[in-house]
């Protein structure tokens, strides 16, 4: 009963998560339509899609280190970051081929393949479309030790998304030094942990 009740609540803080993580989206979506959005409201909508995707993919990183360093569990939360920086890559990309772009695919593979910022973009979102497709219960029991293989595939795809941010912009804002930064930290946390695990392990 106690167990039935708190996977209860596991599911209900899951979609908490996804009602809250769209919220940036819709506002923007709102502002966008009511003509809050400034001179250029499409680029800043992409824009609040592309930020608010590298976020959610940091959220997503930072769950391990909270645990490990900071014994806060939020790795029920995991799945739903995760697929919230899907979601919102996948608009972010929409937007670029429907009001960016306007479907005009003599200008969009063009883009895709000679532009080295969109060219990484687009390889970011390539790589998270494995890991969205894979990210349930079932694949998770399917896959067994390969699951959490695949899904290191994160690590190049947040590094894919950091270096497509630097080359989005000429400068370097602060904005964009806190989120780089922040990707740099919670990857080189990562190498660390596995530098000094390792001798740790063949101790053992
Ligand atoms: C995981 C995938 C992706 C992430 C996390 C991401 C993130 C970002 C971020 C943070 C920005 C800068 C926003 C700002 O200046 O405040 C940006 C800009 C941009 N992204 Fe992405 N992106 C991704 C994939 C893509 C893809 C697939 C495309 C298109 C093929 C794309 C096209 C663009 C464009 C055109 C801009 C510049 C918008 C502008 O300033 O005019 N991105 N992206």
């Amino acid at each position: 009963m106690a167990a039935s009740r708190s996977a209860l609540l596991d599911n209900l803080a899951g979609w908490g998560i996804y009602v809250v993580g769209f919220i940036p989206a819709v506002s923007s979506f709102w502002l966008g339509a009511t003509g809050g959005l400034g001179a250029d409201p499409v680029r800043a909508f992409e824009q609040t899609l592309g930020l608010w995707a590298l976020r959610f993919l940091i959220l997503t990183l930072a769950i391990t280190p909270l645990r490990q360093l900071a014994g806060i569990n939020l790795l029920r939360f995991r799945r739903a970051l995760g697929l919230l920086a899907f979601w919102y890559a996948a608009m972010h990309f929409t937007v670029y081929l429907t009001l960016d772009r306007g479907l005009i695919w003599s200008t969009i593979i063009p883009d895709i393949v000679r532009r080295p910022f969109i060219t990484l973009g687009f390889a970011a979102l390539v790589l998270l479309v494995p890991l969205a497709v894979t990210s349930n219960r079932l694949s998770i029991r399917r896959l067994g030790k390969n699951w959490r293989r695949l899904h290191r595939l994160v690590y190049i795809a947040v590094s894919l998304a950091a270096i497509h941010y630097l080359l989005a912009t000429k400068v370097l804002d602060p904005t964009q030094a806190i989120h780089i930064g922040l990707v740099v930290l919670l990857l080189g946390y990562r190498l660390v942990r596995g530098v000094v695990r390792r001798p740790e392990r063949r101790a053992a």
